[in-house]
């Protein structure tokens, strides 16, 4: 579970550790992890805490290999760390890639490589990506992959459209390896969450406005708790149909899809973004980010 010390990632975290399982809490603050793994220290699973940055492909890349020199056998992925930016100006990771772009699918598309092999292995084992409802965007205006600039070298830099852009790019990578793997029994899927109320607002007005200034109204805005944000990746970790829908993409309720029909959600449901169902976008992903993370 990638950041596993945290909100969404943490609520899941807690409910697998409760049922019994053994969670690997893989996250960038290990600090961080032990302190709120102790909230669950006396329920009937174990957790273990391995350092990974996925700003950074050297730490993604010793994650992987001190993890395949410990387990053999890997039951669920759950690429759930994300973040967005502050500022007017791209972030740049140490290998020089827009933040956004690197951390919420970059560094994630090459852990799953990583550790493919191992998870192939093991029997039914299940990969969920989480994605956004950002990735839909609006009839007047849908995120596409700009795989003329992903880098925003050129373009001029909106941090709401990269984030974005990076949650499509986590629909159509969960399309392409489902497609690949799906002779080896592996089922792979994408999540929106919900609006949880976790800590992606980071600790300025936003997060006022979302914790504090809509409490009254959250429930109409459909504003949830990371405990039932943590409900959609749950599902797709546990439940006995969701192999039948790999590659497909399950979603929360939400006001904010401008769709009427997606609000409520759908466990899977059609995304309505016409660009996230192009395999043609999907392939050209997987092969342009291999070349990005150094993968033949
Ligand atoms: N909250 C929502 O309303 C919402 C809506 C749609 C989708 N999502 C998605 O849900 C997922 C979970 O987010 P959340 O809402 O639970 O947010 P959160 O509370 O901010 O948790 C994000 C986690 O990602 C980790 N992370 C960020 N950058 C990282 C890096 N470079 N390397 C490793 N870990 C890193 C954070 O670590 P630190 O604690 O060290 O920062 C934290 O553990 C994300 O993929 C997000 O895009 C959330």
């Amino acid at each position: 579970m990638t950041g596993a010390n945290s909100g969404v990632g943490l609520e899941t975290t807690r409910q697998l550790v409760k049922q019994g399982a053994h969670v690997i809490m893989a996250c960038r603050r290990i600090e961080s992890a032990k302190e709120v793994a102790k909230s669950f220290a006396a329920e009937r699973g174990t957790v273990s805490f391995e350092k990974l940055d996925l700003s950074d492909l050297e730490s993604v890349r010793a994650f992987a290999e001190n993890i395949k020199s410990k387990h053999k056998k890997i039951d669920g992925l759950v690429n759930n760390a994300g973040m967005v930016t502050s500022g007017k100006v791209p972030k740049r990771t140490k290998q020089g890639f827009e933040m956004m772009f690197a951390v919420n699918h970059l560094g994630h598309f090459l852990l799953t490589e990583s550790l493919l092999d191992i998870i192939n292995e093991t029997q039914g084992s299940r990969i969920v990506i989480l994605s956004s409802i950002g990735h839909a965007g609006s009839d007047k205006k849908r995120p596409e992959i700009h795989f003329e600039d992903l880098n925003y070298d050129k373009r001029v830099f909106n941090r709401t459209d990269a984030y974005c852009e990076s949650k499509l790019a986590n629909l159509l990578y969960a399309k392409e390896l489902a497609e690949r793997v799906k002779n080896k029994k592996t089922t792979v899927v994408s999540v929106h969450p919900g609006w949880a109320k976790s800590n992606l607002a980071g600790k300025g007005f936003t997060a006022f406005v979302q914790n504090v200034l809509l409490t009254p109204v959250a429930p109409l805005l459909t504003i949830m708790s990371n405990e039932d944000a943590a409900q959609t990746s749950l599902h797709c970790l546990l439940d006995d149909d969701v192999p039948k829908f790999s590659g497909e993409y399950f979603s929360q309720n939400s006001l904010l899809y401008s769709d009427k029909e997606c609000r409520r959600g759908g466990w899977p449901m059609k995304s309505p973004n016409p660009n996230a169902h192009d395999m043609k976008s999907a392939l050209r992903l997987t092969k342009v980010s291999k070349k990005m993370v150094g993968l033949k």
